[in-house]
Parts: C-alpha cells; structure tokens; sequence
C-alpha cells in the first residue's frame, strides 16, 4: 500500500462528526447547517435545461482536452472577468471540478527525482484541505503560511525563508480565500510572481470563489492579470483553478476549468489522459451555457449579499464578525475554545458550524484557526437569520 496515506489528518467534518457524537440537541428546534460550504441556491433552470437536453451524448467516450467549444466559452469568460486572453488550444482544460484539479496538478508538478532536499508545497494556513493531501501524497513537505487578522488574512510571503522558497514547488494561493474571505491584491500576486520567477516554482491559484463578492465595483483580480502585468505573456509559471459549483450554484455538476501556462498544462494534459478525468460531454455542453451567462452569477451574488445585510446587524452586537470582500463564509473571532463553542451551540442550539482549528495546522505561531469558527452562509436567507438569532441567543444566555 501507499504508506503517504497514512500522513493524511482525517477531514474536518469527520473530526466536527466526532464532537457532536453523542449529543442529543433540543428536538423542538430544526437542525441548521452551517458548516458546509456546499451552495444551496437554486441552479439555474437554463443550466438544467443544457444538461437534459444533451444526455443522448452519453453515447461515446468524452476526450480529456475537452470540446474546443468547452474551452473556447472558458477563455472567453476569462477575457469578459479578468480581461485577459489565453489561447483556449493549449492554455484551457476542463476538470470535474477544482476538487480533483487541484489534487491532481499537485501530483503532475511535484518533482520525483529528489533524494537530499524535500520539495516544498507552500499553502495558506487555513486552507482548503485538499492542497495540504495533494502535497503528501506526491511526496513534498507541506509548509503553513499563517493568515491572520495581523496580516489581513494574507500569507507574508516575505517572511519566509530562503532555504524554503529554494525547496518550494508549487504555492497555492486562494482568493478570496475560504474560510477568511480575504481577496489578494493585484499587488500581492505580481509579488508572488515575482518570487516564484527568483525560486523556479509555480504558483497554483484556486479561484473558485471568484465570482462572489462584496464590492460589485471591485471584482477580485485573477493570478492571470497579475501574470499580465509582469510581462509573463504566456503566463509562465500560473496556473488558476476556476468552478461553477459556487459561481453557478452547480455543486452537482462538478465542473470547472484550468487555466494558464502552456507549458504547465500540456505535462497536466498527459496526466489526466492517464488518470482518466474526462468531463462527460453532457456536462461540459451545459457546462458551456454556464459560462457564456454572467446574469444568473450576479444574482447569485446579489443573494449572499442579502445574507450578510440580514445576519450581520444580528451578529454583530455580540461577535467580533466583519462582511469579507468574497466567498460566502463568516469566520468571527469567538475569543474563546471552538470546539467547546461549537460543541455548545450544537447541543444548545440545534445549529451545526465548524470549529476554525480544524481548517488549520498547528505551527510555531500556534493554530490560526484556534479561537475562530467558519459559519457557511449558504442556507436560504431565513434560515441564516433564524441561524444567526440563535448564535446571538447562544451568546447572551448566561
Ligand atoms: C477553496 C476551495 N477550493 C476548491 C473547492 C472545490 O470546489 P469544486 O470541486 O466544487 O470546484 C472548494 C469547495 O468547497 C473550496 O472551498
């Protein structure tokens, strides 16, 4: 067997399983769940619609590169989102979902010829946690990059060591990033950028949640316009990871795009042509109607910020709890244990949310997650203002 599997830490709500078992939570109250971050919006009908009207193509295998049509709608939503242009032959590649995409690319780059000095895969600390087993199993060395209220829940690129950047491999970026909602500045990445050039390594940016924001003025910028702006004009050493499960409410459909370095993506090609991850036909043509329709995301959009004008005011008088510029996640500052207060508000409140410590690893600096819970705003509206009532209750009762 693969003795790296036994590096990897149980998932996070496995352990949130393993706290509430055995607690009996008032049954006059309905369970509320707030700790996935599975989008519970209505899928658009059109979407729907595509997938049904296409099922006949079941009828023959799809190709790993995906239809021309499939990445040609993908670059151009990239050029309407982020104003930027990538050749859809060979810059573009449909994934059953960024899940399995980032996992996946992390096994194609890892290099295999190391025997003295262990490659590094440099990830936020919290992080989405498929990055931290993507890194174990192609054999590197996860390293945590703190984000914290200190440093606006963005890692400080410049405070890590020489030794580890000249290990490093891959850095994943998250912007916004689940769970802080932090959006990185154009800035930070052409920064990135400019350390990945000094190091030789590649910069892997999970966008997913970058079609739901706060300011409608201010969209979060891609890793891809940073790449423009450093004169990259193939976009040497970037990669972004782009999906329509939080985008289009289609966690279902599990799809979402690739995209960047050519010189990246054709090694990532022949990877998957063996691993054997082909987005079926059906999926990619509803996919195509997804991605050539920006209305139905910024109604999506305007719905999570409708969330946040009702849960905040309730909230805030009694947690430390900000709007984030993107995602769809709260991550407040409870100031005390998170699983004791998650545990709690379960037992008390029939309400289940996810002690921030599990998203998280312990370093040196401590766990920067410790003393923060993430609460997923992805229940409809009333259902996350009868939710935030009950945390306030939680919270005022003695
Ligand atoms: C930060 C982040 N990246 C990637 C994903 C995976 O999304 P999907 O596989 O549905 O595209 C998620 C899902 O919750 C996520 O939170």
């Amino acid at each position: 067997m693969n003795q790296r599997l036994e590096l990897l830490a149980a998932y996070p709500f496995e352990r949130l399983a393993r706290l509430k078992a055995g607690i009996t939570p008032p049954a006059l109250l309905a369970h509320i769940a707030m700790s996935i971050g599975e989008p519970k919006h209505a899928p658009p009908q059109f979407v729907i619609e595509a997938l049904r009207r296409e099922l006949g193509k079941l009828d023959s295998y799809p190709v790993t590169a995906g239809l021309p049509e499939m990445r040609a709608a993908c670059a151009a939503w990239l050029e309407r989102r982020f104003n930027v242009r990538l050749n859809p032959e060979g810059m573009v590649l449909p994934v059953n979902g960024t899940r399995e995409a980032l996992f996946s690319f992390v096994q194609a780059m890892v290099s295999t010829t190391h025997t003295v000095r262990q490659p590094v895969v440099a990830m936020p600390n919290p992080f989405y946690q498929i990055y931290e087993g993507a890194a174990l199993l192609a054999g590197a060395e996860p390293v945590f990059l703190n984000t914290t209220a200190g440093n606006r829940f963005q890692p400080d690129l410049d405070a890590v060591p020489v030794d580890v950047w000249k290990r490093c491999e891959v850095l994943f970026l998250c912007t916004p990033g689940n769970p802080t909602g932090s959006v990185l500045s154009l800035e930070f990445m052409r920064h990135a950028l400019a350390l990945a050039d000094k190091h030789d390594f590649v910069i892997a940016s999970d966008e997913c949640y970058a079609e739901l924001y706060r300011d409608e003025h201010a969209p979060p910028p891609s890793l891809l316009q940073a790449a423009a702006a450093n004169g990259h004009d193939a976009f040497q050493r970037c990669v972004v990871f782009h999906s329509l499960s939080k985008r289009s409410s289609v966690p279902g459909l599990r799809s979402g795009f690739v995209a960047g370095d050519p010189a990246l993506i054709k090694p990532y090609l022949l990877y998957r042509t063996y691993h054997g991850s082909a987005m079926p036909v059906p999926t990619q043509l509803a996919s195509i109607a997804a991605w050539n329709d920006d209305a139905h995301a910024a109604v999506n959009r305007a719905l999570y910020r409708e969330k946040y004008a009702r849960v905040l005011p309730i909230l805030q008088p009694v947690l430390d709890v900000v709007e984030p510029d993107g995602a769809f996640y709260l991550w407040p500052d409870i100031q005390r244990d998170d699983e004791a207060f998650t545990r709690d508000l379960y037992a008390t409140q029939n309400l289940t949310i996810l002690p921030g410590s599990y998203l998280a690893r312990d370093t040196r600096a401590g766990n920067p997650g410790r003393h923060r819970v993430r609460i997923s705003l992805v229940a409809p509206v009333d259902e996350c203002v009868q939710a935030a009532q009950r945390i306030r209750t939680f919270l005022e009762s003695p």
